[in-house]
């Protein structure tokens, strides 16, 4: 139930510090450490090449899963977009390995590839939030969310969980890993809960830049791009104003084009080697007339008006960076007076192709 929470969207937000600390629970062993079953890690392992298949907002919780499988695993990992693996099936490797990411675990479009891959024989992991769903039964292992009940249609809880549960994933896979996943991830509950307690920030902002504005664009480089697609989905689904997460470099290649007097431009900066970056894409915006936010996790200058994160590990940031963007959707949507826990044209778990 929605208790005191005027909206589900807003109640699900506020619970990601809650369910991140659930799944830290849940992947735990007798001793303590994080730990998925044998028979994921040994299928992990026998494969030469992961393939995540996802849509929506799972996709984008993919394309950081990716990172993390390859930068603390080593495994080589590919996305895909499940509506169009079926057609346009990429060239498999000798042994891989399928990897479901649905919140449902009903969604039509991902159903088909895993009919289709089981066809050729290939064994599959489901990560889905909802035991005993269609996905959760045809796959050959699974791994739950343990997000809880999502009721708004706009995913939130359920994209950190994905995020986290992927990075367990990386982290037990790797024998030698020198990451203290455990304890990094229960520092980033603690950074998410001090972002969920500081509404009024993002509140003000969004009635600032936000709500007037026909478009507003999000650039960030590395994971903060990814980040930056998942931010541009949330605003575009519940508040219906247009927008886009572009990779920051990409700016000067056209879509800089797009900047007039007063565009939102939104910039995440979360990776300290790539920092100096993404601020010179904030000046370049800025001389073009944008009304730049900038959600990092050090201080720019004064004249930006900024949302800090505080510190957590560099490859684990995109769990708490996607907090102020989903805030930022929330108020957004609130005055403008969207419908936000359905809107318009959208179901919660997609069942058709
Ligand atoms: C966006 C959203 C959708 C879903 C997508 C996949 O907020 O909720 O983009 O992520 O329809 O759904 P699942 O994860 O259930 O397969």
């Amino acid at each position: 139930e929605k208790g005191t929470y005027p909206h589900y969207m807003l109640k699900e937000i506020d619970e990601q510090p809650f369910v991140l600390r659930r799944i830290i629970a849940n992947y735990q062993d007798e001793n303590g450490k994080l730990a998925v079953s044998s028979e994921i890690v040994n299928a992990v392992k026998e494969a030469d090449r992961l393939y995540i298949v996802a849509c929506g907002t799972s996709y984008n919780a993919g394309l950081v899963g990716k990172s993390l499988l390859e930068n603390i695993s080593k495994k080589p990992t590919e996305v895909h977009i499940s509506s169009e693996f079926v057609y346009n099936t990429p060239i498999l490797s000798e042994k891989p390995l399928f990897i479901f990411i649905s919140q449902s675990g009903e969604t039509a479009d991902s159903r088909a590839v895993l009919v289709k891959i089981k066809e050729m024989g290939y064994p599959s992991i489901a990560i889905t939030n909802v035991k005993g769903a269609t996905l959760y039964r045809e796959t050959d292992y699974q791994m739950l969310l343990h997000a809880g009940p999502e009721i708004a249609v706009a995913s939130t809880k359920a994209y950190t969980a994905q995020i986290a549960v992927l990075s367990i994933l990386a982290c037990t896979i790797e024998d030698d890993c020198s990451f203290d996943m455990l304890n990094e991830l229960s520092r980033a509950a603690s950074v998410m809960e001090g972002l969920c307690d500081n509404k009024e920030l993002y509140e003000n902002l969004a009635k600032e830049y936000l709500i007037e504005s026909r478009n507003c664009f999000y650039i960030g480089r590395h994971v903060d791009y990814y980040t930056c697609l998942e931010a541009a989905l949330k605003l575009k689904e519940i508040s219906y104003i247009q927008a886009e997460g572009f990779a920051a470099g990409e700016l000067k290649h056209g879509t800089i084009a797009l900047i007039e007097d007063n565009t939102p431009v939104v910039a995440i900066i979360t990776q300290e080697k790539i920092n100096l970056n993404t601020r010179s894409n904030i000046k370049e915006v800025k001389a073009r007339g944008a009304a730049v936010i900038a959600i990092s996790m050090r201080r720019l200058s004064a004249e930006t008006d900024q949302i800090i994160i505080d510190d957590v590990h560099e490859k684990l940031t995109p769990l708490v960076s996607a907090i102020p963007a989903q805030l930022l959707a929330y108020y957004a949507a609130l005055y403008r007076d969207c419908d936000i826990d359905k809107p318009r044209n959208l179901a919660k778990s997609v069942t058709v192709e």
